[in-house]
């Protein structure tokens, strides 16, 4: 058996045997490296589509009415709705294309319409923090995926990877530590709790391995 990222792409690839579209779900904490793994496997696997949970966010106006701004990222604050329709659109196949959202960092909002998935598409990898949750709509996202991979990175450094990357994006170093302390340690800790429900857990070995 292949090891590293090599057996990452060829236990994917195995998945697309099947037809319609075979669906892998990515999950692991805030900065765990579940979009960098996604990109990569996209790139890797033939008429594969990375489409993130991320373009569900919901925009500012409307966490602005919940009052939620603050705490952008929570399970809350993603439209689970919308995210499991897509799926099931994606899994049926039958559209010449489908047309998924993405999230804009720069903007910190969602951005419809960002991605096209061509019919034919082999493989969607799709990836994001809340796939193995069992609370609210949640649940109804795992049924809807062939496999789900759980990144475990060592801690400490997704931790730092996460502050950098909240700095790269604009973010006072203090401003970012005080935001991962207030927002992304806790939904860390909750996403850490559905590993064990994961069909393959990742770990620093093998992450390390995925090329950026
Ligand atoms: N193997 C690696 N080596 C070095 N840096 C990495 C590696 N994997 C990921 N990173 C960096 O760590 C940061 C977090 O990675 P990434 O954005 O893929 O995580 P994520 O799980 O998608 O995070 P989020 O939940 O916030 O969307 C990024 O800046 C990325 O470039
Ligand atoms: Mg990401």
């Amino acid at each position: 058996m292949r090891r590293g990222f090599d057996g990452l792409v060829a236990r994917a690839a195995a998945l697309t045997e099947r037809a319609p579209p075979a669906v892998l779900g990515i999950t692991g904490s805030p900065g765990a490296g579940k979009s960098t793994l996604a990109a990569a496997l996209a790139r890797a696997v033939p008429c594969a589509v990375h489409v993130p949970m991320d373009g569900f966010h919901l925009a500012d106006v409307v966490l602005d009415a919940l009052g939620r701004r603050n705490a952008k990222g929570a399970e809350d604050t993603f439209d689970v709705g919308g995210y499991v329709a897509l799926l099931r659109r994606l899994r049926a196949g039958t559209d010449d294309v489908v047309y998924a959202p993405a999230f804009e960092r720069e903007l910190e909002q969602p951005i419809a319409g960002a991605i096209a998935v061509p019919r034919g598409t082999r493989l969607v990898v799709t990836e994001g923090n809340y796939l193995l949750l069992q609370r609210g709509r949640w649940p109804e996202v795992a049924t809807l995926l062939d496999e789900v991979w759980f990144c475990a990175p060592d801690p400490a450094v997704r931790r730092e990877r996460l502050i950098a990357r909240h700095v790269a994006f604009g973010k006072p170093p203090a401003a970012a530590e005080a935001w991962v302390a207030a927002v992304d340690d806790p939904n860390a800790a909750l996403i850490e709790a559905t590993r064990d429900r994961a069909d393959l857990v990742l770990g620093p070995d093998v992450l390390d391995d995925v090329p950026l």
